[in-house]
């Protein structure tokens, strides 16, 4: 018997969580995230008459939030067998665990839980044998091509040893049940066109990063809103009058740099794209280098998706009491090795907030600088997930129907259901739109009216 058939819940769901007796708790509060998800409703009701996913499994690495729950709860309405496993060891809401293994889900999360922990709640959603993964940030879908490519020693012991010692035949028909997959977010996104580039993927990926019913508000207003959020939370700065460096001015970083100057901050703007540079400046942003914006800046955000974006040679420069936070997917934007080494002394001066003393100056890091928003807040707002998950739900769907036919690409999600998505979030907001007339759609179509 496995460990996570060992561990079963009072309903017999195999799970590994905080504390079921959280689970009233999680229910109120995933009710409560519901109310904001009008689109994720209609498609769960529509799921539950139609049963599009009857009997698929569906392993999904998400933060296990309020608004994942209804996104789970919506697949389940739709017939799929699903188990869910922390995507950042930071994110989980204990009492939403609680609440979905109450509701017969598979969940193995638990907030703050260590890494071996981490990749062993990995190794039982691919336990679970899924027909469908559904990634943020890419872990599931990249231990299942280690475990395909027999590169063990990139994956992590617990599902290394795991993974060499199933008998040849099972690890086959696990890798060959995966039959797609989804990914939420832009690193996830970038990691699997890397291996589509290197001629590795195994299956079709739908890219729902890419949707504009995404990426336009997830990453812009849910990440600008939520990072801030995480950041007053764990600290209770004042923003206005401060200096905020965002580094980074994709979707995320323009939302962070615009909800930082809402509050009153002057932001500064760090780029390596000259035309993201360029729209930062017009935008209204300073934009300069990070070792210039390290001796300014009272507050550090990044949003790159790159690596050691803030090093030691910027930690050497910064002003008494920069804090320093990430918001971006992995926590390998900020240097911490580098600002240890530098330290005499650490403590933990407030929860989420950790205080290094380098020999003059007291440098804060945030949440370990792990993903700040969903490690001391609680994520993107539903509204906005309300469209994220609308992506995901109706991506397995759209890959359960279109099973065989898919290339083994990472695709976005097709154009007509971003726009249907679209169509229905302005409906729930009760938005109207004019139409165009005849004489309008006439001078659109045609070439030679000129004056
Ligand atoms: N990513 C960012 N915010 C999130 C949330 N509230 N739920 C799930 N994933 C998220």
């Amino acid at each position: 018997m496995s460990e996570t058939e060992a561990r079963m819940s009072a309903v017999d769901v195999p799970c590994d969580i905080r504390d079921p007796e959280l689970a009233s708790k999680g229910a109120l509060r995933t009710e409560w995230a519901g109310r904001h998800m009008p689109v994720l409703r209609l498609i769960g009701d529509r799921f539950e008459r139609e049963r599009p996913l009857d009997g698929v499994r569906i392993s999904a690495c998400l933060h296990v939030t309020t608004e994942t729950a209804n996104l789970m709860l919506a697949l389940q309405r739709g017939g799929a067998d699903v188990c869910l496993c922390a995507s950042n060891p930071l994110s989980t809401q204990d009492d939403v665990a609680a609440y979905l293994v109450s509701r017969g889900i598979q969940v193995h999360a638990i907030k703050g839980e260590d890494h071996e922990t981490y990749y062993r709640h990995i190794r039982s959603a691919l336990e679970h044998r899924p027909q469908i993964t559904m990634d943020d940030g890419a872990d599931l879908v990249s231990a299942i091509h280690f475990m395909a490519l027999e590169r063990y020693d990139d994956l992590h012991p617990v599902i290394r040893d795991w993974a060499t010692e199933l008998d040849p035949a099972e690890r086959k028909s696990l890798v060959d049940g995966v039959t797609a997959s989804t990914e939420e977010t832009t690193t996830g996104v970038i990691r699997l066109k890397a291996m589509e580039n290197s001629g590795v993927l195994l299956f079709p990926v739908i890219a729902v990063n890419d949707s504009k019913t995404k990426h336009f508000f997830d990453n812009r207003y849910g990440t600008g809103q939520s990072t801030i959020d995480g950041i007053l939370r764990a600290t209770n700065i004042l923003l206005a009058g401060s200096t905020v460096v965002v580094a980074g001015y994709g979707w995320c970083g323009k939302g962070v740099a615009l909800r930082a100057q809402g509050q009153g901050a002057s932001v500064i703007v760090t780029e390596i794209d000259p035309l993201r540079a360029l729209e930062a400046v017009m935008d209204g942003f300073r934009v300069m280098p990070m070792t210039e914006a390290a001796t300014i800046g009272d507050v550090f955000i990044t949003v790159t998706g790159d690596t050691h974006v803030i090093r030691g040679e910027h930690f050497k420069v910064m002003k008494d009491g920069a804090v320093v936070a990430n918001s971006g997917h992995f926590n390998v934007e900020i240097d911490l090795d580098a600002l240890a080494e530098i330290a005499n002394e650490t403590r933990e001066i407030r929860e989420y907030v950790m205080e290094y003393s380098l020999d003059d100056r007291k440098v804060y890091v945030l949440g370990e600088g792990r993903l700040i928003n969903l490690a001391a807040a609680e994520g993107h707002p539903a509204s906005v997930m309300d469209m994220s998950f609308a992506n995901q739900s109706l991506a397995a769907e759209h890959v359960v129907k279109n099973a065989g036919e898919l290339e083994k690409r990472v695709e976005p999600v097709p154009i007509d259901i971003d726009a249907e998505i679209a169509r229905l979030k302005l409906q729930a907001l009760g938005v109207q739109l004019d139409e165009l007339t005849p004489e309008q759609r006439e001078y659109l179509d045609s070439w030679e009216i000129g004056t």
